[in-house]
């Protein structure tokens, strides 16, 4: 049976652990330029419906480190920006191509693939989840922090696609995790409700960033309007007056806590330039490691 990335809920612990391990791995042996070419002559298609830095060059840079081949399309220079469905994309797409990376709107549209897709399907960011991001935010916690045990993780900001992704993180690993969100900017309800039947009493969610922030040892914001909700932008900058993780709320932290941002960040709004900027970020190894944990994902799934 084909297995897709979709959402972290379709995989258990160990699976994720094993992922972790691999992407460390693959670290390891990329800085030590020892070939690890798992996926020789494999084409791995990378489809983008929004705009993208990270996640585009390292899946290109990765599918080339393992010996595969990358291949990009936007929406809106192929025939599924002209209303092909996506059950036909899907199907002549997996003729050609040993696996697809998708990056869109709708969680909908990802299962969409991934039912006619006779290839693995990886999600690279949806309205509701982002998981190969939490994955490298999981691998650099566990570089600086040795494990993601017995941590307190703290979520500060928009109830949005990566919060969802680590309630479920957080349900599936079984740490803490303290979300604090503005009214009317919760994480999506069905994530949340899942989650806390499957670990009752891990997550908690407030408006005050103080009490999600106190004695955290790791704290992650993003930005107040996602991809898609730019028109809110003003109203939102509004509602989220108080969640700029500046100096003052990470001082209710532990002094050792670290920072994670998926970026890209806006200064001065969801974060400050001192904290990004500080002692306490580690998001440059993050970002970096968005590319050995996809590496992992690829080489696990495609086959
Ligand atoms: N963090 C992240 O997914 O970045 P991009 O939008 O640049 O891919
Ligand atoms: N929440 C952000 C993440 C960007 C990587 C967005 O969806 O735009």
């Amino acid at each position: 049976m084909t297995r897709h990335f979709l959402a972290l809920h379709d995989y258990t612990k160990n699976e994720l652990d094993a992922l972790l391990a691999l992407a460390d791995d693959l670290k390891r042996k990329q800085k030590e330029g020892i070939p690890h070419r798992m996926l020789a002559d494999k084409t791995v298609a990378l489809i983008f419906e929004k705009s993208s830095t990270r996640t585009r060059v390292s899946f290109e840079v990765g599918v080339f480190q393992l010996g595969g081949h990358g291949l990009f399309m936007s929406s809106a220079t192929s025939q599924m920006g002209r209303g092909e469905p996506i059950k036909d994309s899907a199907r002549v797409m997996s003729r050609y191509c040993d696996g697809i990376m998708i990056r869109t709107f709708g969680q909908e549209i990802v299962d969409e693939f991934a039912k006619y897709s006779t290839v693995p399907i990886i999600n690279g960011l949806t309205d509701l989840f982002h998981p190969c991001q939490i994955m490298a935010d999981l691998q650099t916690v566990i570089e600086h922090k040795k494990s993601y045990e017995g941590l307190v993780f703290a979520w500060v900001g928009d109830g949005n696609n990566m919060a969802n992704t680590w309630i479920e993180a957080a349900a599936i690993f079984g740490f803490e995790l303290r979300l604090a969100c503005p009214h009317g900017y919760e994480p999506d309800q069905n994530v949340m409700a899942w989650a806390q039947s499957k670990a009752p009493g891990l997550i908690t969610l407030t408006t005050d960033p103080k009490v999600a922030l106190r004695g955290a040892d790791v704290i992650n914001t993003d930005v107040w309007a996602s991809m898609g909700q730019e028109s809110e932008q003003k109203e939102r900058e509004k509602a989220f007056a108080g969640y700029c993780l500046d100096n003052a709320l990470l001082a209710l932290a532990k002094p050792d806590a670290i920072v994670l941002h998926c970026l890209p960040a806006h200064r001065g709004e969801e974060i400050s330039d001192s904290v990004i900027e500080g002692k306490n970020s580690v998001v440059w190894d993050e970002a970096e490691n968005r590319l050995h944990i996809q590496k992992a994902i690829m080489a696990t799934l495609i086959k």
